[in-house]
């Protein structure tokens, strides 16, 4: 499937962008210049995070996010992250959509294939029985994963000194776990996954995102003129 099909597919008038990448790859830095530039262009932009983004999801996060890392068995946080993505997508993310916004989504279920599935002991079929019953294909119309090399990300993260440190203290064999399946997830999701190289200065990664946010745009436009006349 080329990406202009995966366009074409779309099941809501919005676009649904997640953007997924190892701790401290910088973003919500990015989610920002964006959610900016859209604004700009009049756009309606909800901006959004998992675990989290609606009411009864964010509840669920304080119980994810805080705590010793060894609070939950692989499962039961698999779990939870499954309970919230379905009140998130519920209250948040589909009614966003069918009214047309662009959905900018910190993290989404790429995030749970990586940190539960493949780098967690749950393994990656349990993660996709879980998926298809919470997701199924509402998947997002693009997904970008920020790569940055080795532990920078990592210290990164950590030099944020606030209460939410669970998953950074996981430990950096965990954390370089968790990097290499991004980069395997976005291998084996070509039509949805834009690998961006995060290891660039900030004004460059956001050109990049950029780029591609225009390319989907232009191609929602012929897509729509093709409604028109077909
Ligand atoms: P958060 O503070 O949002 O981290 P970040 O700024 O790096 O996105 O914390 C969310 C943590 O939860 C993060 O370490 C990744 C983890 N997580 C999972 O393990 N599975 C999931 O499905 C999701 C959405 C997040």
């Amino acid at each position: 499937m080329t990406q202009n099909d995966h366009v074409r597919q779309r099941q809501w008038p919005g676009l649904f962008v997640s953007f997924e990448g190892g701790d401290g790859v910088g973003k919500s830095t990015q989610i920002k210049i964006l959610e900016e530039s859209l604004q700009a262009s009049k756009q309606d932009v909800v901006v959004t995070r998992e675990p989290g983004g609606s009411l009864g999801a964010e509840e669920i996060r304080t119980l994810l996010v805080t705590g010793n890392p060894d609070r939950w068995s692989a499962l039961t946080e698999a779990l939870l992250m499954y309970a919230s993505r379905a009140d998130h997508l519920e209250k948040t993310i589909m009614p966003a959509l069918q009214r047309g916004a662009v959905v900018l989504c910190d993290r989404f279920s790429d995030s749970s294939m990586a940190y539960q599935g493949i780098a967690g002991a749950l393994g990656r079929e349990k993660v996709k029985q879980l998926h298809d019953i919470v997701v199924g294909d509402m998947m997002p119309d693009v997904t970008f994963v920020l790569s940055l090399s080795g532990g920078a990300g990592l210290a990164r993260s950590k030099a944020r000194a606030d209460e939410e440190q669970r998953f950074e203290n996981k430990g950096v064999d965990f954390q370089t776990r968790v990097y290499d399946a991004f980069e395997e997830i976005a291998d084996i999701n070509p039509e949805r996954c834009v690998i961006i190289n995060a290891d660039q200065d900030k004004n460059s990664v956001a050109h990049d995102i950029q780029s591609v946010i225009n390319q989907r745009f232009s191609l929602l436009e012929t897509d729509h003129h093709g409604d028109k006349n077909g």
